[in-house]
C-alpha cells in the first residue's frame, strides 16, 4: 500500500483497497483457524475518540491486541485534547510514543492535520465527512455475500453524511454501481459528488426518490437520520426524511436476495424497520464483525 494514512477512501485506489480487502479475508481466516499473525507485535496504537463509539473502540483495541501489539484509549475528557492542546502538538506528542493513531473526531481537517504534523500513520475512525474503516468493512461483507463487488448496484438511502460520501467513493472505486436516494438539503459532500462525476463510465444517480434508487439493488445501506453531533436537529430531521425509511416495501423493488447494511447503531422504525432488520441480521452482524478484520489490514499494512 502507498498511501501512509487512512483518512479518506478518496485517497485508495482502487488496487489499494482490494489489497486491504484481500488482506482481511485472510487475516478472518486465520483469526479463526487459529492462525498466529502478531504481525505488530511491540506496536502500540492511540485512540483518540472526540465522540462516542462501541464498535470502534472495540474492534481496533482487540485487532491490535490480536496482532501482537497494543492500543490504548484517549478521550477529550480524560486528555489535553478536550483542553484545547492544538492538533499539532498533540500530533507530534504522540508520534514519539506511539507507532500509530486512529482518531474519531468532528472535523476531516483535525485528521488530516494529524497526519500532517505527525509521523506516524493516521486511521479515520469517523469524522463528519468519512467513515472509511466502517465502509471497507462494508465492502468486504458484500464481496464475501455475493462473491464479487464488480456490477453489482448499491443503493444507500437516507442522509448524505459520513456513510454516504465514503459508500460512493468506495463503491464507485470497487466497479460497483451507486444510486443514492437523499432528500432536498441532506445530500451527499459536493467533493464527493464531484468525484462522482469525474470517474468514466460510473453508474452514479442521485435522486430524491427512495424506490429509483433501490430498484433492482443488490446491496441497501442506510444510516440514522441524526449523526453524532446532529443531534439537536433530531426533530427536524425525523420530518425531513419521512419515506425515506428502508421497510418491506421499498425490499420489494430490490433485487429477490438483495442485502441489508447498517453499520449500526440503528434506529428501529426510523432509517429501518425492525421486520428488515431481523430478516437481515446475519448480513448486518456480519459487517460489525468485519470492522474488527478490515481494520487489521488496514492496520497491518500502514504499521508493520
Ligand atoms: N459503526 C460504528 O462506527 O459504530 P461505533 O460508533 O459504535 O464505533
Ligand atoms: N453517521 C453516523 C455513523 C455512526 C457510526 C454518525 O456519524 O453518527
Amino acid at each position: 500500500m502507498k498511501n501512509k494514512h487512512l483518512l479518506k477512501l478518496l485517497d485508495l485506489s482502487r488496487e489499494e483497497i482490494y489489497e486491504i480487502l484481500d488482506l482481511a479475508d485472510q487475516l478472518k481466516y486465520d483469526q479463526k483457524h487459529g492462525i498466529p499473525h502478531e504481525v505488530l507485535k511491540g506496536k502500540t496504537l492511540a485512540m483518540i475518540f472526540s465522540k462516542n463509539s462501541t464498535r470502534t473502540r472495540v474492534s481496533f483495541e482487540v485487532g491490535m491486541f490480536q496482532l501482537g501489539g497494543h492500543a490504548l484509549f484517549l478521550s477529550d475528557s480524560v486528555s489535553q485534547i478536550g483542553r484545547g492542546e492544538p492538533v499539532q502538538d498533540t500530533a507530534r506528542v504522540i508520534s514519539r510514543y506511539c507507532d500509530g493513531i486512529m482518531i474519531r473526531t468532528y472535523a476531516q481537517q483535525e485528521a488530516e492535520d494529524l497526519a500532517k504534523y505527525g509521523s506516524v500513520p493516521v486511521i479515520n475512525g469517523l469524522t463528519d465527512f468519512s467513515h472509511p474503516c466502517q465502509v471497507l468493512a462494508d465492502l468486504m461483507t458484500v464481496r464475501e455475500h455475493k462473491a464479487q463487488l464488480e456490477g453489482l448496484k448499491a443503493c444507500y438511502i437516507g442522509d448524505g453524511n459520513n456513510m454516504a460520501n465514503s459508500i460512493i467513493v468506495g463503491g464507485l472505486k470497487c466497479g460497483m454501481d451507486v444510486s443514492i436516494a437523499s432528500p432536498g438539503g441532506y445530500t451527499p459532500d459536493p467533493q464527493v459528488l464531484d468525484f462522482a462525476k469525474s470517474v468514466a463510465d460510473a453508474g452514479f444517480t442521485l435522486t430524491a426518490d427512495p424506490v429509483e434508487a433501490a430498484r433492482d439493488a443488490d446491496v441497501i445501506f442506510t444510516d440514522v437520520w441524526a449523526s453524532m453531533g446532529r443531534e439537536g436537529e433530531r426533530a427536524q430531521r425525523a420530518k425531513a426524511f419521512v419515506g425515506y425509511q428502508v421497510n418491506d416495501a421499498l425490499m420489494a423493488v430490490a433485487k429477490p436476495d438483495c442485502m441489508v447494511q447498517h453499520c449500526l447503531p440503528a434506529h428501529r422504525e426510523e432509517e429501518i424497520t425492525e421486520a428488515v432488520f431481523e430478516a437481515h441480521a446475519t448480513e448486518i452482524f456480519d459487517e460489525a464483525e468485519n470492522r474488527l478484520h478490515a481494520q487489521k489490514a488496514v492496520m497491518a499494512l500502514l504499521m508493520r
